[in-house]
């Protein structure tokens, strides 16, 4: 058996990153991960340049039960923080768009990093453990044991462990099922950042897969509204691209999504180009502001086959509308396996906003993805995995 001053169960960036601060605090700490490697996540995010922070990292960034629960953390660890230790190790960065940060090189070296920042002589890592039980002792200590015999017991247990997004890497539902062991709530989980897929009536759109297009998109109901602008990409099952991913976080099953098809037209655009160009198609002009295919996929369905001129306001102003707000009824999302993070998770409710601690049982913590704080598309997720993870191992 190893005595140990904490357990860390998963060696995603949550857990790496809370395992270098507590053994840095003077704490041994024993960091158990399933796969055979650690930071897995990290190595294939953002392209495999992992997006590791975003400048404008808020509260208002995350989707939660509780909005204030993330403030907090997210205080005491900010994207400044971040990028200092990411100085400090001499890693290139880049921002590339709405402040989203990117190693230069690999997601590799975030990797060596989180490893770098755990001591040797603190922080000891252990892969390819298959945990096969965890218990509280009398006395308050966690005791984990392994499918192979192997037992480690500490006063405190930190669940890292992530969500179950992308099982081909080893995800799994593992947190939510420890939570539940030991009392705590766990909000639905239900995938994120994903794909949605339309069906039949929407096929024509489907034969755009492959074509992206900037747009605006909404989603959502009353405080829940949202929308973005960003990219939006037709599948082959429906549509992607930062835009969709996005508002995914916020759409539910039976809801239509709006998309503006020309964000930057003025809302009487089409109205003032019959005036000056009364002898063009809407084809054409649609042709002149969006990809071909999108174009004419768009100009098919409404129908203005004729010399703008030719049409009435009325026609053109519907058209106009419908433009702006394109109504798509998804019939669902390509899901977990393809999800970059899993919305919900073990309640906010449950633990302290200032340590990640469970309030029911002292000496519980968990942290990342686990929890029921999910991020935006763009170095969000990987924030509130490291503010998340400090908040922790400073009350470890
Ligand atoms: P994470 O999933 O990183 O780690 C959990 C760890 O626990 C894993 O190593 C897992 O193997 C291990 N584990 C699971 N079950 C276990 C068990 N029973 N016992 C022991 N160990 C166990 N975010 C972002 O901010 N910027 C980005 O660029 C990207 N890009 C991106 C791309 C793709 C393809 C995906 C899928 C996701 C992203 N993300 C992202 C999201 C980001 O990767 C994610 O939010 C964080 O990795 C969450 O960190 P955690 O440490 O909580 O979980």
């Amino acid at each position: 058996m190893t005595e140990t001053d904490v357990i860390i169960l998963g060696a995603g960036a949550a857990g790496l990153f809370a395992a270098g601060q507590a053994g840095q605090r003077g704490l041994r700490v024993a960091l158990l991960e399933k796969t055979d490697a650690p930071g897995k996540k990290i190595l294939i995010s953002g392209g495999g340049r992992c997006n590791f922070t975003n400048l404008g990292a808020g509260p208002g960034n995350y989707l939660s039960a509780n909005p204030h629960f993330a403030k907090s953390a997210l205080a005491r660890y900010s994207p400044a923080d971040f990028i200092a230790l990411v100085d400090k190790h001499g890693i290139a960065w880049h921002e590339k768009t709405l402040g989203q940060l990117f190693c230069d090189g690999s997601a590799k070296q975030i990797v060596a990093m989180l490893r770098d920042e755990c001591p040797a002589d603190r922080v000891s890592l252990t892969c390819d453990v298959e945990i096969s039980q965890v218990e509280r002792g009398d006395d308050g200590s966690f005791t984990v044991t392994a499918a192979d015999g192997r037992i480690w017991r500490a006063p405190a247990l930190v669940i890292a462990t992530g969500g179950p997004s992308i099982p081909k890497m080893g995800a799994s539902d593992f947190a939510y099922r420890l939570a539940r062991q030991f009392g705590l709530k766990v909000v639905e989980p239900r995938p994120a950042l994903v794909p949605l897929t339309l069906g039949d009536e929407d096929a024509l759109f489907r034969e755009l897969s492959g074509v992206a297009a900037p747009v605006l998109a909404r989603a959502g109901a009353g405080k829940r509204k949202t929308e973005f602008a960003e990219a939006a990409l037709f599948t082959h099952k429906g549509l992607s691209g930062p835009a969709i991913l996005q508002i995914s976080s916020y759409w539910r099953h039976g809801e239509e999504v709006g998309i503006t098809f020309l964000p930057d037209a003025a809302s009487d655009w089409l109205i003032a180009t019959k005036r000056d160009r009364p002898r063009t198609h809407l084809r054409t002009l649609l042709r002149e502001r969006l990809p071909d295919r999108v174009a004419d996929a768009l100009a098919d369905r409404l129908g203005l086959e004729r010399e703008i001129g030719n049409a009435s306001d009325k026609e053109l102003r519907a058209a106009q509308v419908q433009l702006a707000d394109w109504r798509f009824a998804p019939n669902g999302t390509e899901g977990l396996a393809k999800a970059e993070v899993t919305a919900g998770g073990i309640a906010t409710a449950e633990l302290s906003s200032r340590t990640m601690e469970a309030a029911k049982v002292p000496g519980l913590y968990a942290i990342g993805e686990a929890v029921d704080v999910t991020g935006w598309l763009g170095g969000y997720n990987f924030q509130w995995a490291w503010a998340s993870g400090f908040a922790c191992a400073e009350a470890l």
